[in-house]
């Protein structure tokens, strides 16, 4: 029974490795909710998409204060020693300037967390939202073609 469980857990780890997916990119979140976080520069906001909707899962959805908490809790426990990542999450207004909607969910932002003078749309360019630019979480607006990670999580219809 031990050598299966053993074998099993080999086989994932292969599996896992041949995904080009990480392990270790898992958290499991206060609110009980499972995170994939990818911390390096290597994806634009459609890329970190394909990446989240490859695992099963998709870029996060942060519609309430509590996500927020949840979030960042998790963040600031895994890299807090460390300068914090710059991480997409699920929200763009590519499809409807200054209407901003979670890519997951279809729904269009009501609650918020923008920093201070976010979004800006500088050069009328930036139509996806990251975090990790501000310590506390806070939002900004970035072009969607910029390398950066990000975040996923479980579908909203699968078990956790
Ligand atoms: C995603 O789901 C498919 C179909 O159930 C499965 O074959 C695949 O291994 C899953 N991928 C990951 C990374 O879990």
């Amino acid at each position: 029974m031990e050598r299966i469980a053993c074998f099993i857990l080999l086989v994932t780890y292969f599996v896992v490795q041949s995904n080009g997916l990480t392990e270790a990119n898992y958290y499991t979140s206060p609110m009980n909710k499972i995170y994939y976080i990818e911390p390096q520069n290597k994806y634009n906001w459609f890329g970190s998409l394909t990446e989240c909707t490859r695992m099963n899962m998709s870029i996060i959805t942060v519609d309430s204060a509590e996500k927020t908490k949840d979030l960042n809790d998790v963040i600031n426990t895994n890299f807090k020693d460390v300068e914090k990542p710059l991480l997409y999450i699920g929200g763009s207004d590519m499809a409807d300037n200054g209407k901003y909607v979670w890519h997951s969910t279809g729904n269009e932002f009501v609650y918020t967390n923008w920093a201070e003078y976010e979004p800006n749309n500088f050069e009328d360019d930036e139509h996806c939202v990251h975090i990790g630019l501000y310590n506390d979480g806070t939002w900004n607006d970035v072009k969607c073609s910029l390398k950066l990670g990000f975040i996923c999580e479980v579908n909203k219809n699968e078990p956790q």
